[in-house]
């Protein structure tokens, strides 16, 4: 009696911790990480997120001081969102010169330049209705608030933003952001496009964070997430508008399409794990039933092993102050 022998033994090279190490094939380091931070004008103190264990509203005061931690840890880069005590229908403190978007942009340029800084581009945080943009008639009128892009992108650069990063679903914004840019002179002010940005309850805790005031939903401007085509088609529309990095949002269930992209494209993708997909991870972890660390290395190594090449992740800042 003879035994069978597999002819192939892919278990020869995980024997060791070593061998495992040379022969892995994705990697996410400090360096692809995007850290989305809070920041809330007119008041003194810290606001813990309740759905998102571990997430501050940071008061605009310590900013600053944020900002330098931030960059003790290796983080290079934020993305800025606003919680606005100045809104209005149509979101205008986020054109003012000395609005919320632009102190931002400013507090953190100033306390350290070397911080890439990437400005969420949206009115819904400055907006009574909650809504991306102007509303007409019960409807985001795409074209008006296409102009108001261009007015708060303008601002945004000048008060230092590295990235303008449009998040409103409007048709044409990256066009119209990037003309903008150009005739005031911005031409080094990039653009990273929410280009593929599907309509997901993925975002659920993100209303109480940033302190939207939404009460339907964004189904006529974000995307089904049903629709794979759809989703390329989104993201190569921006790629025309002279958009200099694309974006897939949310990450974890779209794994699929950052995969599309990636093979539709040649430029640098960022993928976005929002609030919800954090939320799912910080709850399930407190419960004892996961292993956090790990399932943050996992959820992020397989967003890149899709073909993401920046993640922008809640996360960030435990990541590159514990380690990965
Ligand atoms: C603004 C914006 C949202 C998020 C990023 N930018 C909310 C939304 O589109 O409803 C969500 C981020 C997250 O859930 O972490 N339009």
């Amino acid at each position: 009696m003879s035994n069978v022998y597999p002819i192939c033994r892919p278990r020869r090279l995980r024997r060791s911790d070593s061998l495992r190490a040379i022969f892995q094939e994705t990697e996410v380091r400090i360096d692809d990480l995007v850290l989305p931070i809070f920041v809330e004008e007119n008041v003194s103190d810290y606001m813990p997120v309740s759905v998102m264990p571990g997430v501050m509203r940071i008061p605009e005061s310590r900013l600053a001081f944020e900002i330098e931690r931030c960059a003790k840890t290796g983080i290079k880069s934020v993305m800025t969102f606003g919680i606005s005590h100045h809104m209005d229908e149509v979101g205008s403190d986020t054109w003012n010169e000395n609005g919320l978007v632009a102190r931002m942009a400013q507090i953190c340029k100033h306390t350290v330049p070397e911080m890439i800084v990437m400005s969420d581009t949206c009115f819904c945080e400055y907006t009574t209705h909650g809504h991306c943009g102007v509303v007409h008639d019960y409807s985001v009128d795409n074209d008006a608030t296409l102009v108001n892009f261009g007015r708060q992108a303008v601002v945004a650069a000048s008060a230092g933003a590295d990235f303008i990063s449009p998040s409103a679903a409007m048709d044409g914004q990256v066009q119209a952001i990037r003309t903008a840019l150009d005739d005031a002179g911005f031409y080094e002010t990039a653009i990273m496009a929410y280009s593929t940005k599907f309509a997901s309850a993925f975002y659920g805790p993100f209303r109480e964070a940033g302190g939207t005031a939404l009460k339907g939903n964004r189904k006529t401007y974000q995307m089904n997430p049903m629709n794979r085509r759809e989703a390329i088609r989104e993201s190569l529309l921006d790629e025309q508008e002279g958009a200099d990095v694309l974006m897939v949002k949310p990450a974890g269930a779209f794994l699929d399409t950052i995969r599309d992209i990636r093979e539709a494209t040649h430029l640098p993708l960022a993928a976005y794990q929002v609030s919800g997909e954090y939320a799912m991870i910080k709850f399930a972890a407190a419960a004892g039933a996961i292993d956090e660390q790990q399932i943050v290395r996992e959820t992020l190594g397989a967003i890149k092993r899709a073909g993401a090449d920046i993640i922008i992740s809640y996360f960030a800042l435990d990541i590159a102050e514990q380690g990965f």
